[in-house]
């Protein structure tokens, strides 16, 4: 019989974190390997899948809008199968197909091993068959036995492509999944479930393979990166494969004590460095600002190939809105690790999410938080306005009682008093070089060219055009200069000439590595 796969074209769509842009790789890689082909015009698509995020109404919404559109084009196109796969499939589990029948498909973030499997399923059944869905559901808060005996996600980690066509010299490589905070507003450790942190082994191979296939930079990617912990006395091996540990849920007294038995992320990140030395750059997001102790400081000072940057999302300046989020820090303690960080890594460039408009939230706790951002002086800092979530706990037992227009003039200021830092902090760079690692061509190049007429740009008369490139310092500042597009993947010198509030510009000095 022939293999339905052979002939079907995938569209797919990613919304949300990081998390996701590696899960949908992920994927694509798996239904690649079986013979599915990727297209970029979701109208032709056999199958449309959108990887989707619930952190706040307005990532659901965007979904929801396609979902409209495709329902209207399914009329038309009855064979075309939909899948609703990520944070929302969990969030919304199968009482979403009620408001959207045109769902044929739905699959949790923690079940993405399983989707081939519904896809195909849903391909054989298309006439008006019943939902193929994998969703975690109450499982979620999984037992430690539990979580060793089916771990059956880790396979789908261990089976990535390392072929260099799936990247651009940069990669992420997830460390832990799942969350176990469970801040008030949050949906996360709802959609991803506990907590847990895959085998240092694993994670290390993935990143020499990574950098063999031509790899230069790395992110490391966990909900709470600095929490990892892995106790080698306790490793669990099924069928040939190391299992992942459920994450300890972190108490008042901080996460469990270590011995030689116990890999921290301060010695994952070391061995990373060491054992994986044509690595250029080696970054990790996100951190949380409770025991994030300074052996990790310690370690990235000691290792010149990891960024001195850390994302540490603070959330509120305020200790009565920290503790109705439940985030389990003061703001002195927050104030304290990023001076520690400043002392022991001279030049570190810290980065921040903050929450406007929580429930209860007065001026004065506002003006608490536009005083901690003055005094932590992020380079930049993502201001998001409160959204509630079903499900949390700030949903369940809180009212959402500051209005609309509060909540928009409070992140208006603080995008404002952000934007006056990190232009600071820019204008310090003018003069300088700086080492970029260069992602893509800009937003500006791509934009002109995809309104350019194509037959124009095949002409003789008319010159090749310059692109302007886009990278990102060791501290994660975004720099733009004009270059070729062959230094993509590649990191260079650049001398810094003009700042604006979000980007630097310069031009290129010297070729350092590719
Ligand atoms: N694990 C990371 C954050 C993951 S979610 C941490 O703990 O910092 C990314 C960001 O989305 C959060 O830092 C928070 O600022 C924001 N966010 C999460 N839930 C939200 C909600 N209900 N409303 C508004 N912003 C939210
Ligand atoms: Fe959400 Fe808090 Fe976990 Fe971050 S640490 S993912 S904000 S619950
Ligand atoms: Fe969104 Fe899920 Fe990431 S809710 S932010 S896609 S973990």
């Amino acid at each position: 019989m022939p293999d339905p796969a052979a002939s079907l074209s995938v569209f797919l769509e990613t919304f949300g974190c990081q998390m996701n842009v590696l899960d949908s790789q992920l994927v694509r890689s798996q239904l690649l390997g079986l013979g599915y082909r990727f297209i970029d015009d979701w109208r032709r698509a056999d199958v449309i899948l959108y990887n989707t995020c619930s952190v706040r109404e307005h990532a659901e919404q965007k979904v929801t809008s396609r979902l409209g559109w495709v329902g209207l084009h399914k009329r038309n196109k009855p064979g075309v199968v939909v899948g609703v796969i990520g944070c929302m499939a969990e969030r919304e589990g199968e009482g979403i197909v009620r408001k959207y029948p045109q769902i044929d498909v739905l699959c949790g973030p923690g079940e993405l091993d399983k989707l081939p499997m519904l896809i195909d399923n849903a391909v054989r059944t298309t006439s008006g068959g019943k939902v193929q869905a994998a969703l975690q559901g109450n499982a979620h808060r999984r037992s430690s036995t539990l979580a060793a005996a089916e771990d059956e996600l880790e396979l789908l980690d261990l089976a990535r492509s390392f072929s260099p066509d799936e990247h651009q010299g940069s990669a992420y490589v997830r460390i832990t999944r799942g969350c176990n905070k469970f801040c008030t507003y949050c949906v996360v450790p709802r959609t991803r479930g506990a907590e847990v942190h895959r085998p240092p082994d694993h994670i290390v191979d993935e990143c020499r393979h990574l950098v063999d296939s031509g790899v230069v930079e790395i992110t490391l990617l966990g909900q709470t990166v600095n929490h990892y912990h892995y106790d080698h006395g306790a490793a669990v091996i099924l069928g040939g494969v190391q299992q992942p540990q459920i994450g300890a849920v972190v108490s008042a007294k901080g996460i469990r004590g270590t011995s030689s038995r116990v890999t921290t992320f301060a010695d994952l990140l070391r061995r990373i460095h060491d054992e994986v030395p044509g690595l250029q750059r080696l970054r990790f997001v996100t951190s949380f600002p409770r025991d994030f102790g300074d052996d990790i400081l310690h370690v990235i000072r000691d290792c010149p190939r990891i960024c001195r940057y850390l994302h540490l999302p603070v959330q509120s300046g305020s200790d009565r809105i920290l503790k109705l989020m439940n985030r389990d820090y003061a703001v002195a303690q927050y104030t304290d690790l990023i001076d520690r960080a400043r002392d022991i890594l001279p030049g570190v460039l810290i980065a921040s999410d903050l929450i406007c408009g929580f429930p209860t939230e007065t001026e004065d706790d506002h003006r608490m938080t536009m005083a901690l951002m003055e005094r932590a002086r992020f380079k930049n800092c993502y201001v998001f306005k409160y959204s509630p979530r079903p499900g949390t706990t700030a949903h369940e037992r809180m009212t959402d009682d500051v209005s609309e227009a509060d909540k928009r003039r409070r992140n208006n200021e603080l995008l404002a008093l952000q934007s006056m830092i990190s232009a600071e902090i820019h204008q310090q760079c003018v003069g300088r070089t700086v080492r970029v690692f260069v992602e893509s061509i800009s937003r500006k190049t791509r934009k002109r060219r995809n309104a350019a007429d194509p037959s124009v740009e095949l002409t003789w008369e008319k010159p090749e055009e310059i692109a302007q490139l886009s990278g990102r310092t060791d501290g994660d500042l975004i720099v733009m200069f004009d270059g070729d597009e062959s230094l993509i993947g590649s990191i260079v010198d650049v001398e810094i000439d003009k700042a604006a509030p979000l980007t630097l510009f310069g031009r290129q000095t010297t070729r350092v590595c590719t």
